[in-house]
This record gives C-alpha cells, sequence and structure tokens, in this order.
C-alpha cells in the first residue's frame, strides 16, 4: 500500500470535524500487518456533539419530519448506492479485515439488502385494533425511541452497520454509531455515502474511536433512548450496565459456542462440507461461527475422516489470493486464539487436523492455521468458550439425549444446526436446545437478512434482522379514544 487513507475526522450533521482530541489512531491491514491507513480517536466530546446533532435531528430536524415511506425511500436509496460502490467498498473491507474478496463481496450484497430490506419494511410497521369496553376505541401506535446508540465490531463492520442502522433508521429513530477501532473504514465511507442518499443532516452520526473512550462515553450518555450492542459478554455487561443507569433498552448480541449436531442419518458429504465451512468462514471470527462439531458415536470415525480431508485442502491467505480464508483481525486476536488452543492442548486435546497458511501470504500478517481438535474434554475451555478464531471442537455423543446435553453445555445459545434425514429426530432435538435460531439439515453462518436473529443466556438478547429488529427500535403507545 503506497499512500495512507488520512483520518477524515468524525462525522456529524452530514459533515466532517476534526476530533476534539486532535489525535489519530493507526490502521493496520491484517493481512500485511501494515498500517494503512489512520482514523480520528473521537472524545467524549465528539459524542456529545453527536448525540445533540441526533437530538435536533429527531426533534426539531428535517429528519424526524419524514414519514414511513419517505424515509423508506432513502434506506432504498441508501441500498442501490451500496450496489453503485460495491467494489470500491469491498476492497476497503478485504483491507481492513483481511477477509477474501470473495467474502468481502458478499458482504456488499448483504449490506446492500439491509437497506432494501428496511426500507420496503419502513412504512409497513403497523399497529392493533384492542378490543375493550363500549364506547372506547384503542389503538396501537408503534413509534420511534429518538436517538439510538450503535456499538459495533470489526469481524463485519459493513454488514454490521446495516444490521443495526437499517431498521433503527426505518423506524424513525436519529442514530449515533461508534464503530470499531481494529476495523472501520467501511462504516465511515458509508457515513458519506449517506449524504449522496440524501439523509437529512443529523440522522447517521458517525464517532471513530477507542471502546473505553467513544465507547464508554456514548453508552452511559445521559441523552441517549437505547444502545444496540454487538461484541464480547464483558462489554456486554459494561453496555448493560450503563444502559440500566439510564433507564433505557438495549440489544446484546454476544457471540457463542454454536454446534452442529450429526446424526447418523444425516446426509454425510452435505454436513462435512457444512461443519468445514461454518468456521472457516471469515476465519472463524463470526458470532454464529460453528464451532463445535457433535457426531453420533456410530459414524465418529468416519465423519471425522472426512472432515481432516476436507480440512487439509484449506488454506488462509491474503484477501487478493482469495483463499478459503483470510487472517485473524490483530495481533491480540492472533495471540488470544493461539492462547485457546495452548490451553486445549494442555487440557488433553488432540490435533486432528490442521489447514495451511498459503505460501505467500506475509509473515508479519496475522494468520492463524485453522485447527481442529477431538479428544476434547467436555468441561474443558475449548469445548466451552468462544475462540473467535478458525478453531473447531469436534466431540461425539451417544443418542438423542446426550446430543441434547452436549448442545446445551455451555453458557452460550446462539445458532445450532441438526443433521437428520429423520424429520421427526431433527424437530424433536432442535426444539430442546435452547438458541435463537436453529437450521435443520444446513447451518446458515451470516446472511439471512430476513430472519430474526439474537441469543439466548450469554450470547445476549433482542433480535437483530428480519421484522422483529424494527420493534426493539420503536415504542408501542397505547391510544385509548372513549367516544361516548
Ligand atoms: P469488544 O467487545 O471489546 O468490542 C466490540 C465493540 O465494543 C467495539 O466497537 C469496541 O470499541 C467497543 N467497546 C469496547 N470497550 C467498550 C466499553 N468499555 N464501552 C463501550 N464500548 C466498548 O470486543 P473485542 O475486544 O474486539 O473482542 C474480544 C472478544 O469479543 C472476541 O475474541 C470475541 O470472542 C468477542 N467478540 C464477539 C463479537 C460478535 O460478533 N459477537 C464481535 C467482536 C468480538
Ligand atoms: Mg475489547
Amino acid at each position: 500500500m503506497s499512500t495512507i487513507i488520512p483520518a477524515k475526522g468524525v462525522f456529524i450533521n452530514n459533515r466532517w470535524q476534526p476530533s476534539s482530541s486532535g489525535k489519530t489512531i493507526a490502521m493496520i491491514a491484517p493481512a500485511t500487518g501494515k498500517v494503512f491507513g489512520e482514523i480520528a480517536r473521537g472524545t467524549a466530546a465528539d459524542i456529545d456533539a453527536a448525540v445533540a446533532a441526533a437530538r435536533h435531528a429527531f426533534e426539531k430536524g428535517a429528519w424526524g419530519k419524514l414519514t414511513a415511506t419517505e424515509r423508506g425511500r432513502l434506506l432504498t436509496n441508501f441500498g442501490r448506492i451500496v450496489e453503485k460502490h460495491a467494489e470500491e467498498l469491498a476492497l476497503l473491507e478485504a483491507t481492513d479485515t483481511g477477509k477474501p474478496m470473495k467474502q468481502a463481496r458478499a458482504d456488499m450484497v448483504a449490506l446492500a439488502r439491509y437497506f432494501e430490506y428496511y426500507g420496503g419494511a419502513a412504512d409497513k410497521v403497523h399497529g392493533d385494533t384492542v378490543p375493550f369496553m363500549d364506547g372506547f376505541l384503542v389503538n396501537t401506535i408503534y413509534e420511534p425511541l429518538g436517538v439510538t446508540a450503535h456499538i459495533i465490531p470489526w469481524n463485519y463492520p459493513a454488514q454490521m452497520f446495516g444490521r443495526t442502522i437499517a431498521p433503527a433508521l426505518a423506524m424513525g429513530n436519529a442514530t449515533v454509531c461508534k464503530p470499531a477501532e481494529e476495523a472501520c473504514m467501511v462504516p465511515l465511507r458509508l457515513a458519506e455515502l449517506s449524504v449522496e442518499a440524501g439523509f437529512p443532516e443529523g440522522a447517521i452520526n458517525m464517532v471513530p474511536g477507542l471502546g473505553e473512550e467513544a465507547g464508554a462515553a456514548l453508552s452511559s450518555h445521559g441523552d441517549i433512548d437505547f444502545i444496540s450492542f454487538t461484541g464480547s459478554p464483558e462489554v456486554g455487561i459494561l453496555i448493560q450496565t450503563a444502559a440500566a443507569k439510564n433507564h433505557i433498552g438495549c440489544t446484546l448480541e454476544l457471540g457463542g459456542k454454536s454446534p452442529q449436531i450429526i446424526f447418523e442419518d444425516a446426509d454425510f458429504d452435505a454436513a462435512v462440507a457444512s461443519v468445514a465451512g461454518a468456521i472457516v468462514q471469515n476465519a472463524g471470527q463470526t458470532c454464529s461461527a460453528g464451532s463445535r462439531a457433535l457426531v453420533q458415536r456410530s459414524i465418529w470415525d468416519k465423519f471425522i475422516a472426512a472432515l481432516k480431508a476436507k480440512f487439509e485442502t484449506i488454506q488462509a491467505g491474503t484477501p487478493e489470493m482469495d483463499l478459503d480464508l483470510g487472517p485473524v483481525i490483530s495481533a491480540t486476536q492472533r495471540d488470544r486464539i493461539n492462547k485457546m488452543m495452548a490451553m486445549a492442548e494442555r487440557a488433553g486435546a488432540k490435533v486432528l487436523a490442521k489447514g495451511k497458511i498459503a505460501d505467500g501470504a506475509p509473515k508479519e500478517g496475522f494468520y492463524v492455521a485453522p485447527t481442529i481438535y477431538y479428544d476434547v474434554e467436555r468441561s474443558s475451555e475449548i469445548a466451552r468458550e468462544e475462540v473467535f478464531g478458525p478453531v473447531l471442537a469436534a466431540m461425539p455423543f451417544e443418542d438423542e439425549e446426550d446430543a441434547i446435553h452436549l448442545a446445551n453445555s455451555t453458557d452460550y445459545g446462539l445458532v445450532a444446526g441438526v443433521w437428520s434425514k429423520d424429520g421427526s429426530r431433527a424437530l424433536r432435538v432442535g426444539k430442546k436446545v435452547r438458541v435463537g435460531q436453529l437450521f435443520i439439515n444446513g447451518y446458515g453462518a451470516g446472511g439471512g437478512i430476513e430472519l430474526p436473529f439474537g441469543g439466548m443466556k450469554k450470547s445476549g438478547h433482542g433480535r437483530e434482522k428480519g421484522f422483529e429488529a424494527l420493534y426493539e427500535f420503536a415504542a408501542m403507545k397505547t391510544l385509548v379514544i372513549k367516544h361516548n
């Protein structure tokens, strides 16, 4: 990379302005380990200005006066603009996160789709008529909450922007976003492009910066009405605490340790391909990564042999090499993953297979060879905790009851897949697995804009995606009219 992308500042009222800190954060390309750009290091004062802009837009500005249909049109425009700039955005996303170009391109398709979907939905959020006493008419009305705060992670910066911002805007909220310091070039570019789409001042404000600085200032701000957060369970606690202090709501999406459960009567080849794919996708840095393969004992030997063969063909490389996976996001994340792998091995887990790091992948990049463990102790960390890297724990189970028990033996509950050609068995088991999304004979890591998504247990609460997301960003008002 020859020139460095300069910091643009903080985006407030449709304009870039300098951060009050005057400081910047270096952006590192994970594929090369080299600095390729800078972002502003936003402060609490910048957050104050952004929240004030959003408040004004919501209460007095042009944004708050738009009809639902007009908002929907802006969102739809935004989707088209994303499509027009898709290649530029995909390249930026791939540089910023290290993901293969084909995955970055697929992310832009999903991003555009978020705006298309919520553009269409904006004027279709209906209330109800409630039967009540004689002489009354009662209606429920969905209203926007006001100013919504959005703290997003680095694994899918573009998709996460679409997932959280699009439904909030569709409902008529004004937004303030704090993207992740590790990767946020696309969200920053999207803030600019929103002006081209026609969004009035203050609807979309964006303050890049550090989590403990700009992020903490945003989540504890006294003039926000809701927080949408995706990230670690530890920060999720801080977010929920901050929300509680202001008596506001929040949605938390905190990752998982999601299982694919493979019965002896599964479509064998499809299950093998799915298990490999669901952990390699985005180098395992996906909240819904399929990070546990639970395999019925009767097909265990055959299954892990096939999985090993498949995995040994997998390669990590640069975005341009466009292989199965890229590097992980940072040196910190790589070290965290390596530490968890060392712990797993100390606890007795054995390596079944490793993928390769391609020749020609820069040594300074943050590459981790995808790894499958077997002989995994059920109570060990690798069996229960999120790695957020390309590391799979494979474990055998005996029967349906054991499969359900094992699937539920983590604190998380985000996604699960059940593989069986016996439809009754798949449903019997699937219904007992405590997760927010259940796939039968498939596994949908990522995508699925229409499908409500969210966790149980430590995976968090609230639902994103689909129509459900709109209700999270709305308050119901009950209108009681006496007409005697
Ligand atoms: P993180 O939870 O620290 O970061 C997520 C977002 O929260 C970023 O925008 C960050 O700036 C912000 N943040 C951090 N501290 C904050 C604070 N005190 N107040 C307000 N906002 C704050 O996650 P991190 O450290 O990047 O990754 C650690 C682990 O978290 C990963 O290994 C993975 O297990 C999990 N994770 C899960 C994600 C998911 O999609 N569910 C996404 C990112 C991380
Ligand atoms: Mg952190």
